[in-house]
């Protein structure tokens, strides 16, 4: 079992995930804390929901950036988070938290990293015309979706896509994918190699 502590911005249909592969006993996890860079997130109404403990930041409080991380570092690791997953979590992670969780902050970004990094992964596999996308959970690090990769699976592109329905495949993906990738590392079967490759036992 792991403790997790999460970082939403938005919707938290991710969030939403993990509680129910939780619940279901797919995932071996209790979610400790949810963090909302935005105060208004839905996410944090889901998060209410299952019991789950809550804090929302209001803007100003990243007036500061690297004040913002080491609050909330504080507050993850006062709520006993051993993990902290971020879940449409659309604020950079600096060095006061990526130093408190040390190759323990897990990202998930909606393509095949590392191509279509950034904040519109989706949009821009879409414009690029590629035929494969797809969703890749990974640990962040100091540089924007990059960071050793823990699992990936693709997304065809069809011929007959919008936007608006890749995203929807997209999203169906995520929400299979991060439960599966953080389960791995509850059973303690994800390892960083000495190339900052993730092995899998
Ligand atoms: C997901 O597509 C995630 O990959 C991206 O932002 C979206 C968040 O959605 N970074 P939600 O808040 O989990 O519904």
């Amino acid at each position: 079992m792991i403790r997790l502590g999460v970082l939403i911005s938005g919707s938290g249909t991710n969030l939403q995930a993990i509680i129910d592969a939780i619940a279901s006993g797919a995932l071996d996890a209790e979610v400790v804390l949810v963090v909302s860079s935005k105060p208004d997130a839905y996410g944090l109404k889901r998060a209410q929901e299952a019991g789950i403990s809550t804090m929302g930041l209001i803007r100003e409080v990243y007036n500061d950036r690297e004040a913002a991380d080491r609050l909330i570092a504080n507050e993850m690791q006062r709520a006993g988070a051993e993990h902290l997953v971020m879940a449409g979590y659309m604020r950079m992670v600096n060095a006061p938290l990526l130093d408190a969780f040390p190759d323990r902050v897990i990202n998930i970004h909606p393509a095949l990293l590392p191509a279509f990094p950034g904040a519109h992964g989706i949009a821009d596999a879409f414009a690029a015309g590629v035929k494969v996308t797809g969703v890749t959970v990974h640990f962040a690090n100091a540089v924007y979706d990059e960071g050793p990769i823990i699992a990936q699976r693709p997304v065809e592109i069809r011929e007959d896509d919008t936007l608006e329905s890749l995203e929807e495949r997209i999203h169906a993906v995520e929400h299979e994918l991060y439960p599966q990738a953080l389960q791995l590392i509850a059973q303690g079967r994800v390892s960083i190699d000495k190339d900052r490759k993730v092995r899998i036992s």
